[in-house]
């Protein structure tokens, strides 16, 4: 079903979260069915009761997005993630290390109904995650279920990382904006599969691989797209996180005309001729490249420029989860007429 045909206009508010009453109101608003955009560490979160099939039919249809891809389901403790799913032990090892945090878990669905089927897409699995935003947990505490949320951006557009993102995407299909400033993480949470064993790596995102498997004790393979038995991550098409300008990777050059996204004070040559220059890091963190990267894609794709050209960056750290988006903003497109067709 094309969910973007049923979508209803909705009269969008706007509250900041230092306003005392924003949780509650949050948690009002989605006990009502209804859409709240809402702050993580990660990227800002379009909100829905995991419960209310209804409510979760909304949110699908107000982001665009396909049916058949599942949301991860927001709980405010361990406790509440081992009521919604199974966790094995080394789900368990990961949760104590990293929750709350950028972490989201695949984990066998433990019935019952926390997470309605059309929020698990039909899954026998469920995506739990605990974010770490101090108004995260409070509108889900205040909530007391599940809250799916995919990032709160139309389908196949940059995930927003500031309440004004959401605005732009969002005005007029959901009812409420928690605005808490920048997010500080600025990629999604890691996705790991720990539905069966050993675990594997669904999304790398804002815990690097590397921590994870000190934790594990062992290394963590990627998912293999081909294997049939155990799929990827099924919302993981390979266009996403998409500008409307074509995207270059790894450039050496510059071409006239194209804006430049640099890390670390890169100059490749022509870059004195660049649109515009925007460096994800003057001195060289990958941490702060990640917190700035979709603020970075959105400004320059605001410029208007036929083309971003991106510099390498370092592969380990953070680097990993930042080299797979920008390679999704890269990626060939649907066809307009299509529309776009990826969370
Ligand atoms: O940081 C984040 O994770 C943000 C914030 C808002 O929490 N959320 C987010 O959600 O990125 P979304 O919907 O954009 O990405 C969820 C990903 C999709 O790729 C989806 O396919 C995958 O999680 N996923 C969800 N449930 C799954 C399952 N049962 N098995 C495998 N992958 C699953
Ligand atoms: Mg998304």
């Amino acid at each position: 079903m094309d969910h973007r045909r049923v979508r209803t206009p909705r009269t969008t508010r706007f509250l900041p979260a230092s306003d005392p009453a924003a949780a509650d109101e949050a948690a009002r608003v989605l006990a009502a069915g209804g859409l709240v955009a809402f702050p993580t560490e990660t990227v800002y979160g379009l909100g829905a009761d995991a419960a209310n099939p209804d409510a979760v039919a909304a949110l699908y249809a107000a982001k665009g997005r396909p049916a058949f891809n599942p949301l991860i389901a927001h709980v405010a403790d361990t406790a509440q993630a081992g009521r919604a799913g199974r966790l094995s032990l080394a789900a368990r090892a990961l949760a104590e290390a990293f929750w709350p945090g950028p972490l989201t878990l695949v984990t066998p669905y433990a019935g019952g109904p926390a997470v309605c089927d059309l929020a698990r897409a039909g899954l026998d699995t469920v995506a739990l995650r605990v974010p770490a935003h101090p108004v995260a947990h409070r509108i889900i505490t205040a909530f007391g279920g599940a809250v799916v949320a995919p990032s709160a951006n139309r389908s196949g557009h940059v995930s927003p990382t500031e309440a004004e993102h959401v605005r732009a995407d969002l005005d007029g299909l959901i009812d409420l904006i928690v605005d808490a400033g920048p997010t500080s993480v600025g990629v999604e949470s890691t996705i790991v599969d720990c539905a069966g064993d050993p675990p594997r790596l669904l999304r790398p995102g804002g815990v690097p691989r590397a921590a994870i498997e000190r934790v594990l004790g062992h290394p963590l393979p990627s998912a293999d797209a081909s294997d049939a038995h155990r799929p990827a991550a099924p919302g993981r098409l390979a266009s996403h996180y998409a500008p409307r300008a074509a995207v270059r990777l790894d450039v050496s050059s510059v071409r006239p005309g194209e804006a430049l996204l640099t890390f670390h004070g890169a100059r490749p040559p022509g870059a004195e001729h660049a649109a515009l220059v925007l460096d994800l890091s003057p001195t060289g963190d990958l941490v702060e490249a990640a917190a700035r990267l979709y603020g970075a894609l959105r400004r320059l794709d605001g410029a208007g420029v036929p083309a971003i050209a991106v510099v390498p960056l370092p592969p380990e750290g953070l680097g990993e989860a930042i080299a797979d988006r920008l390679g999704r903003a890269a990626a060939p497109r649907p066809e307009a007429a299509a529309g776009p067709a990826q969370d």
